[in-house]
């Protein structure tokens, strides 16, 4: 049985290699050439790459994809997109082309608010706590001025700081809710760093103030980080046309197809289990823009699935109406997103990605991002409803197939062609790869 190991950090890649691939491979040689064949073979790359994380052993690769004629607010854009499911990129780009000659995605940024909390237990007065904290408060931005400095000089900095008394929901239980402007800064270092100062502060001074009996003098900090829930930094991305101009290639007449598809929304809307697979589909193109942006992706997942249950129930986070005779499709949401700061200007290809966007502000990249989440779903809901998804899906997973069985080029020419008039079912393309290879 393997032993647990002292020290590992400090072994050289090469080291950590050996023992990992001596200790948990059937075949370590392979397993090394393996590693190593993902390695960038620019040096200085590679070692960037080594230094993003600990104990790196290599890269791990995932395609990066570009889906071009997004007209938003008027500029084109070709959105890169990193992801590793087939067919999202394909769906995006489809939908872009589709809102190209209707007008396009127009976005607005309806809020920048960014939050942060000191969680702390107080047991004492409730007045007396008021009065420490609004006699505080001013300190708490000053003793935290050398960290504020440099963003306020851009506009940004701390909002507010606010008491709140969360005692009815656990005893003893109050917090300092912090709101921030970061600007293009995504704005986690810069907000964990002032809420550590503000809880320095908050603890030291509470020693010194006259009304606090010695019990309340201790109040005892919990935690001090920012919240990826920030309904307040919001944006949202909308199409719409007249639904004569819905024309979809299909049997429906655009009035019915428009129906579907605000039908289809609706369901999600009221229906939790839809609504988790529709929002789902959101995040497939949220994410790949978040990811191939240098941006953190859990975060804004987090915050977006927080923000769908809001109101007591998961939901949709998209919208669909018809009005007039116009069809109309929007989405809201928020995220925290950066485009300075962090990997946005570590990682070549984040740099890359940054510079296709035209090098944007946190919030045009906001509405991007959240022009790709409404595009993804446009798409997705446009198959559902008409074609199914298997049909889209299945000829994009083909390849997908085709590699995994190890077919060549020669092979997967003969097989695309054959399926594109029959139905790339899993095993309708393991069959056909057989009977292909036996065939000669
Ligand atoms: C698959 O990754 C995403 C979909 O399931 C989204 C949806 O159902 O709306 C197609």
């Amino acid at each position: 049985m393997t032993k647990p190991i002292e020290g590992f950090s400090k072994l050289t890649k090469n080291q950590k290699i050996d023992w990992l691939t001596t200790n948990y491979t059937a075949d370590p040689e392979a397993a090394k050439i393996l590693l190593e064949r993902y390695w960038n073979v620019n040096e200085d790359v590679q070692q960037l790459h080594d230094e993003f994380i600990e104990n790196t052993i290599t890269n791990y690769y995932l395609p990066l994809g570009i889906a071009p004629n997004f007209l938003i607010n008027d500029k084109l854009y070709a959105i890169p997109m990193a992801i590793e499911e087939s067919s999202v990129v394909a769906a995006a780009s489809k939908a872009a082309k589709f809102w190209l000659d209707k007008g396009g995605f127009k976005t607005e940024v309806l809020g920048t608010e960014k939050i942060g909390q000191v969680h702390f237990m107080y047991h004492g007065s409730k007045e007396h706590l008021t009065s420490f904290f609004e006699q505080v408060r001013s300190k708490l931005l000053s003793d935290a001025s050398s960290i504020t400095k440099n963003m306020e000089k851009r506009g940004g900095g701390v909002n507010n700081i606010e008491l709140r008394d969360k005692t009815d929901a656990l005893d003893n239980y109050y917090q300092l809710h912090c709101t921030f402007e970061t600007l293009d800064a995504m704005g986690a270092n810069f907000i964990n760093s002032c809420l550590e100062q503000f809880a320095k502060t908050f603890k030291a001074e509470a020693q010194l103030f006259s009304l606090f009996t010695e019990d309340e003098k201790a109040i005892e900090v919990v935690m001090s980080i920012l919240s990826n829930y920030v309904p307040n930094c919001l944006v949202r991305a909308e199409v719409s046309c007249p639904v004569t101009e819905l024309k979809n290639g299909n049997t429906e007449t655009s009035q019915e197809f428009a129906e579907k598809m605000v039908q289809a929304v609706n369901i999600a809307q009221v229906e939790p289990h839809r609504a988790v697979t529709h929002n789902k589909g959101i995040m497939n193109g949220i994410d790949a823009v978040v990811l191939a942006t240098g941006n953190d992706f859990r975060a804004v997942e987090a915050g977006i699935h927080a923000y769908a249950a809001k109101d007591g129930q998961y939901t949709s986070l998209t919208h669909a109406s018809i009005e007039n005779g116009i069809f109309r499709f929007w989405i809201e949401l928020p995220m925290a997103l950066g485009t300075i700061g962090g990997l946005t200007s570590l990682h070549p290809l984040v740099k890359l990605a940054m510079e296709l966007l035209g090098k944007p502000s946190a919030k045009e990249l906001m509405q991007i991002v959240a022009v790709a989440g409404l595009a993804q779903n446009f798409a997705a809901v446009r198959s559902l409803v008409t074609t199914g998804i298997q049909e889209g899906h299945m000829k994009m997973h083909l390849l997908n197939i085709l590699n995994q069985l190890g077919a060549t080029d020669e092979e997967k020419k003969i097989l695309t062609h054959h399926f594109k008039k029959h139905p790339a079912t899993h095993s309708a393309v393991v069959e056909a790869f057989e009977k292909l290879r036996n065939s000669k």
